[in-house]
């Protein structure tokens, strides 16, 4: 009989979460490489009509053995920023596997190793009318092939800070500023092959779906030389047992159809892109913390338990309400309660509020999208025991305000074939002040 994983999926059991913590200490994040494996072949196996690219958000973790594992399974990336493209590199990453959507400005040095990005294959997705302009002497004289990000002036996110497509973010030229963008494209004799939307993340799959036809609409009106469509990331991932996840089969039957009917309108194959970072990685991971103390509020408060590891390893809940499941294991190995089964627990009287050891009121990992505290149903632990938050393997170390409190930042622990592997060392103090400076002593009294 299979042995009791923690969410009944994967293979991370009590008794891994108990070696992992023993090896490596608490927090510690625990990635595994067979469901990172499968969430690689499900995006790959996306139903579409004349080719599929798909592109991890490597945003979303950009460690270095999660970069080989993933673009060792076929994928390509987006990065949103050059050092990422520079990080990739750094991993073994050809930059013709890459293609680069960003907010930033190439101006010097970002410049001339954009233009050697680019030079050796990077896909450049212009996202501003400034960024054309600066790009457009290169492109235009070394025959560069550009795309376009668009913003749609609609989108859906998990929240209102995860929705880049409606007037309150600004990501890609606005549709109003299309015809400007490409008049000025036409004057450098300039040439888009690609089209790009990202909408947001953790959205509304029926308004992804909805992109697809609106963006179909933009690459006919406006980009008659476009071979490639990008519908973007933000596939919707179930951490919680409440949720379900975006139909990848469906989206894709969906946009396949759609593509065929293009074809049939226009006569033009488009070749399809995805770009998703929270599908391939989120359920991944789980964070492994400890906990170190127990405390009250009195008649009319809570419980809390207090955790070695808290908005600094995982900032989703502070930053915007997101909801993650908890385990909580003995110390000895043994599960005390899962998110996915509560029943044997009173939701009355076993509601706690997990917390951090940050001096800050909002260091939960319990906290609705106003930032206040929600107590939840768990079991009694002891001191010791682990307390295991799922659903971190995206947007947890790669976004995390790590050394906030001076804390370090945690290690990462991949599971693959049976074998831990550490693939972050846990950082140092001293690596933590390494580019600190003393006080010049004539300032000092
Ligand atoms: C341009 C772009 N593509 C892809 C993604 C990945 O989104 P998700 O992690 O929701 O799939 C993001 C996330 O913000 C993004 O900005």
């Amino acid at each position: 009989m299979k042995t009791e994983t923690l969410s009944g999926k994967g293979n991370i059991t009590p008794a891994i979460i108990k070696k992992v913590a023993d090896r490596f200490g608490t927090p510690v994040y625990l990635y595994e490489a067979n469901l990172i494996s499968e969430k690689c072949d499900d995006v790959l196996s996306m139903p579409n009509k004349y080719g599929l690219r798909v592109r991890y958000a490597m945003k979303a973790n950009s460690s270095r053995a999660i970069l080989q594992y993933i673009t060792g399974k076929g994928l390509h990336l987006d990065l949103s920023s050059l050092n990422e493209g520079r990080r990739a590199h750094l991993a073994g990453v050809p930059y013709n596997k890459m293609m680069l959507t960003t907010q930033e400005i190439p101006i010097e040095k970002n410049r001339s190793d954009l233009e050697h990005m680019i030079q050796k294959g990077m896909k450049y997705n212009v996202c501003s009318l400034r960024q054309l302009e600066l790009i457009a002497d290169f492109a235009s004289e070394n025959n560069i092939l550009l795309s376009m990000r668009i913003h749609p002036g609609e989108g859906s996110g998990e929240s209102s800070t995860r929705n880049t497509g409606d007037k309150y973010s600004c990501f890609g030229v606005h549709l109003t500023d299309i015809d400007n963008t490409l008049s000025y494209a036409k004057s450098k004799r300039l040439i888009f092959d690609q089209v790009h939307v990202h909408i947001g993340s953790g959205g509304d799959p029926e308004k992804w779906r909805e992109n697809i036809d609106r963006e179909l609409g933009f690459v006919e009106k406006y980009f008659p030389d476009a071979k490639t469509v990008n519908f973007g990331g933000g596939l919707k991932e179930a951490r919680m047992p409440k949720e379900t996840p975006a139909d990848i089969q469906d989206l894709g039957l969906y946009a396949k159809k759609r593509i065929e009917e293009f074809y049939h309108k226009t006569g033009r194959k488009l070749l399809m892109e995805i770009e998703p970072g929270t599908y391939i990685m989120a359920t991944s991971g789980n964070l492994i913390t400890e906990v170190i103390d127990k405390k009250q509020t009195g008649p009319d408060g809570f419980e809390f338990l207090v955790l070695s590891g808290g908005m600094e390893v995982n900032s989703r809940p502070l930053n915007y309400g997101s909801e993650h499941p908890f385990y909580l294991v003995s110390r000895d190995g043994k599960l005390l309660s899962s998110e996915f089964n509560l029943k044997h627990l009173d939701k009355e009287n076993d509601q706690k509020i997990p917390v951090g050891r940050c001096c800050e009121s909002g260091d939960s990992q319990s906290l609705d999208e106003h930032s206040q505290i929600i107590p939840r149903v768990m079991a009694n632990p002891n001191f010791g025991d682990y307390f295991v938050i799922g659903g971190c393997g995206a947007y947890c170390s790669s976004m995390s305000p790590f050394n906030y409190n001076s804390h370090v930042q945690a290690p990462e622990v991949l599971l693959i074939n049976s074998e831990l592997i550490c693939i972050r060392e846990q950082q140092t103090l001293e690596q933590m002040t390494a580019n600190e400076q003393p006080l010049p002593q004539k300032f000092t009294s």
